[in-house]
């Protein structure tokens, strides 16, 4: 019997940033180092999905690449034979069940997305890219029947959506898909009380996002271990003068103990406990700016040492594999919406 599949992506639209690793990446990272064996890993590169925003094309496919390197110097093992990694375009079957799964999709569900509201909003050129993407997403997913998402909180709709669609079809067609297992199940699975969602460094309120445009709320991945540091101690908090994780009334103060919990692998409530009864918000920024360089400074060091050879041959031998086995899901698909006899 084939094995029951964890899987995510990560656009290639810009950088990434420690929300997109500790929300996504490292938890990937972590579930391979559980389960590689019993699962199957997949981790792929959503290129399609990097437009539905606007870009420069020209350094689209440079990016991709590169963001593939990232996912193995954040500790992707390549050289396990259950772990897959692609790019979806390289993979005809996701854009081919997109428009199916289109016309069993309401326009009133993808109207309620948060992230089209918040990426919509106040635009005046709305691409149905942008509108249609979580559609994609479902076909991303439900091609390879994975059970497991591990994404950040942003996401966490989308899997809902792409579970919906799932159950809907399946109601009227027989067992085509195997849904996603529900959020709550997710997170148990994952070790987590919930979702992350790592927010902006000088507006807290905000998650901390590619698009930021001064780039000071963010921390690349590129960035220098000096000047992240910097960006941490210019962190927004607030007056309050007490370490509290209450994301209501102290968003900076809670965000910074979420990044030095993940980054530390610690519980929140270790972390939290280690500041207790402080006035002052500068030994909680030193030890976030301390951490944050340390990862920086071990990751970038293991993305100059990526072996490029071995990187494609596995996503060479990865891509023929997933055609075949996406290609086995859409032909059902066709089967059962009478595409095909
Ligand atoms: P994307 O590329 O915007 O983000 C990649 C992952 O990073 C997470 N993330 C965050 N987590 C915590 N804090 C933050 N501030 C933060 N910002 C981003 C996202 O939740 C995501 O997990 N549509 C997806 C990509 C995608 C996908 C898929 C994911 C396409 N198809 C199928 C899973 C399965 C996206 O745009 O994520």
């Amino acid at each position: 019997m084939s094995k029951q599949v964890i899987l995510t992506g990560l656009r290639a639209n810009n950088d990434l940033h420690l929300g997109n690793y500790l929300g996504a990446l490292l938890p990937m990272v972590d579930l391979q180092k559980k389960y590689a064996g019993e699962y199957q890993i997949n981790l792929f590169v959503p290129d399609l999905h990097s437009f539905t925003t606007p870009i420069d094309h020209s350094k689209l496919y440079e990016q991709t690449m590169h963001n593939l390197k990232l996912f193995v110097a954040a500790g992707l093992d390549i050289e396990n034979s259950d772990t897959y990694i692609y790019r979806q375009s390289y993979i005809p079957a996701h854009s081919e069940l997109t428009v199916i799964l289109n016309s069993f999709t309401y326009m009133g569900e993808l109207s309620r997305m948060t992230q089209f509201k918040e990426k919509g909003e106040g635009k005046q050129n709305v691409s149905a890219g942008l509108f249609d993407y979580p559609v994609l997403m479902a076909a991303d997913i439900l091609l390879y029947g994975a059970m497991y998402v591990p994404v950040g909180a942003d996401q966490t709709q989308h899997v809902e959506l792409t579970r919906n669609i799932a159950i809907r079809m399946n109601n009227k067609f027989g067992e085509l898909f195997t849904p996603p297992v529900e959020i709550k199940k997710q997170l148990e699975f994952m070790s987590q009380n919930e979702r992350l969602r790592i927010r902006d460094l000088v507006q807290p309120t905000k998650k901390m996002s590619k698009s930021d445009e001064s780039g000071m709320g963010v921390i690349f991945l590129s960035d220098s271990p000096e000047i992240a540091a910097k960006k941490i101690m210019g962190a927004t908090t607030d007056s309050m003068g007490k370490v509290q994780y209450d994301y209501e009334t102290q968003p900076g103060v809670s965000n910074l103990l979420d990044m030095l919990a993940t980054l530390s692998n610690e519980p929140i409530g270790n972390v939290v406990k280690r500041y207790e009864g402080q006035v002052q918000y500068g030994p909680l920024k030193k030890d976030v700016a301390e951490a944050v360089k340390t990862f920086l400074t071990d990751f970038q060091g293991k993305l100059a040492n990526v072996n490029t050879d071995k990187l494609m041959h596995k996503l060479e031998s990865s891509e023929a594999e997933m055609n075949v086995m996406a290609n086995s899901t859409l032909t059902k698909v066709q089967k059962a919406v009478g595409l095909r006899q």
